[in-house]
């Protein structure tokens, strides 16, 4: 049998992959939460499914398990230091105060200048060393405002950028002209 690889192995690659950072966001008992996250994945489109995987240490763990309801919120690339209230040394409700936040059919906050938002109602989750995975069915698509997605790739925040040299990227979708 192979040798497992050890953890600074395994950081090290996974800093190769980019990723959009998302806020994930739940109410239980009357109070708000809200973590920043980059594991998060479209699972399937026919039952709208979105998966987010939260380590069982964190206060926004325990709220969706309560809940059984998760929004996820995803970044504008204007958004990091969003991102890193959401992670930092705040919590609860404190990480709430500078943006305005509404509530989508679960509960769940939503904010409202995110690029989109994915209110979701817990149908499976699965518990795998320090994380949960859950997987949540789509209930409510909010999209708020036009822009491009906020990355993180090998260890700092990155904005997207065309392959085709010097050509712009397109504008964001245009969904709410509708
Ligand atoms: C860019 C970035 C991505 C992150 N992605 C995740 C993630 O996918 N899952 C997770 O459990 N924590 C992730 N974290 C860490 C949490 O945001 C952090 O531990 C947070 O403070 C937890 O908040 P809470 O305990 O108040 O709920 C990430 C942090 C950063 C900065």
């Amino acid at each position: 049998m192979n040798t497992p690889v050890n953890a600074d192995q395994f950081k090290l690659g996974m800093r190769s992959l980019a990723h959009a950072v998302s806020i994930i966001t739940a109410a239980h008992a009357g109070h708000r939460y809200g973590m920043t996250a980059t594991a998060v994945c479209s699972v399937t489109v026919e039952q709208p499914t979105i998966l987010v995987c939260l380590n069982k240490n964190s206060a926004t763990y325990g709220a969706v398990s309560k809940s059984k309801a998760y929004c996820v919120n995803v970044l504008r690339t204007e958004d990091s230091d969003l991102s890193n209230l959401f992670s930092g040394v705040l919590s609860g409700e404190g990480r709430f105060k500078s943006r305005e936040w509404s509530r989508l059919a679960t509960g769940s906050p939503a904010l409202l200048d995110a690029l989109v938002s994915f209110d979701c109602r817990v149908t499976k989750k699965l518990a795998h060393g320090s994380h949960t995975i859950f997987l949540g069915q789509v209930e409510q698509v909010l999209f708020g405002k036009k822009g491009k997605p906020l990355l993180y790739a090998e260890g700092q925040y990155a904005k997207l950028a065309s392959l085709a040299h010097g050509e712009p990227l397109p504008e964001g979708l245009d969904y709410w002209g509708f």
